[in-house]
């Protein structure tokens, strides 16, 4: 048996490829790295040796990547945007198109900030809400970024709520969280608390039909995660557009992950909705419509 980091790495691209893990050469390298105590392999580490214990370590990462367990809970944490999180199943695995739904949410931000002067805006924006906040991606790299903010971040799964909540101690923004393990649609939710300037979401949204064509690895992941939305996956977003028209404050925004079947539906059936009105859709890397943006008159 080879210790060779060169020779292991090719071993396992091999392995993985044969039996269909997407994109095997980076679950060979993060998992040897790994291994060998560092996040990502270099041409320096090639011609290391493994010790028994990092290959027997090697041995039970693969197995389970073999079994389609997501890369990101093998090692335990993830990167996104520039901050590091903890990552554990069942939460949702931060997807890289969502890191562009937090440049969108600090444009909103700004917007209100501008916009300032109006009687009847807000005078400073201050409070935001994250709703199904999931590990805290989105409301760390929001808390980190925009230090007088103040985040209402809602999610329903119960292990979310504390990967949040450890995700904002990790990256020092915990003092600005407010957490609450709740549905969207629980009557009441918020009470008293005072209008938000800014709400953002990536909701459930994939279409019953669409969730037969995901990859296994999705089945590590909490059902509530991707599945809420119903047939056309639009039943959370319109929850969310019910709570944004009642808690939003004059001038305020909400910004949305959607599919890409659902810019259309929106800007047909959805146009107004109260006192919300649609102020744009926005593509992803890709260039499928993949967010949506709404001002509350
Ligand atoms: C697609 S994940 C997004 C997680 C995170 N915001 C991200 O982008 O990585 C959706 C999250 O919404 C939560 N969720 C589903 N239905 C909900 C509801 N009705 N109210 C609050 N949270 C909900 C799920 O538990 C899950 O964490």
């Amino acid at each position: 048996m080879t210790t060779r980091v060169s020779k292991l790495r090719s071993r396992l691209h091999r392995l993985f490829s044969k039996v269909g893990v997407p994109d095997p050469g980076a679950s060979a390298n993060y998992l040897l790295a790994h291994c060998i105590g560092q996040r990502t392999l270099t041409r320096e580490h090639s011609r290391l040796e493994l010790t028994a214990q990092q290959l027997s370590k090697l041995t039970g990462l693969c197995n389970r990547r073999l079994q389609r367990e997501p890369l990101q809970y093998i090692l335990g944490e993830w990167d996104f945007r520039d901050v590091s999180l903890v990552m554990r199943a069942p939460v949702f695995i931060p997807r890289p198109e969502t890191e562009k739904l937090v440049d969108l949410a600090k444009q909103c931000w700004s917007a209100v900030g501008a916009s300032s002067s109006h009687p009847h805006s807000l005078s400073r924006p201050r409070l935001f809400s994250e709703v199904c906040t999931g590990s805290g991606a989105v409301s760390v790299c929001l808390l980190r970024d925009l230090p007088q903010a103040h985040c209402l971040a809602i999610e329903l799964l119960p292990e979310a709520c504390h990967l949040t909540w450890e995700n904002c101690h990790r990256n020092g923004v915990s003092n600005r969280l407010h957490l609450i393990n709740a549905s969207l649609a629980t009557p009441g939710l918020l009470g008293r608390a005072p209008p938000l300037s800014l709400i953002v979401a990536n909701p459930p949204y994939v279409p019953e039909l669409d969730m037969r064509q995901l990859q296994p690895e999705v089945t590590f992941e909490s059902p509530v995660a991707l599945r809420g939305g119903g047939i056309g996956g639009l039943g959370v977003i319109v929850q969310l557009m019910d709570f944004a028209d009642a808690r939003l404050a004059t001038g305020g925004w909400l910004a949305f992950e959607m599919d890409s079947s659902h810019g259309q539906l929106l800007r047909d059936r959805f146009q107004n909705r109260g006192s919300l009105r649609l102020d744009r859709i926005e593509s992803d890397f890709a260039g499928k419509e993949r967010f949506c943006l709404y001002r509350k008159l």
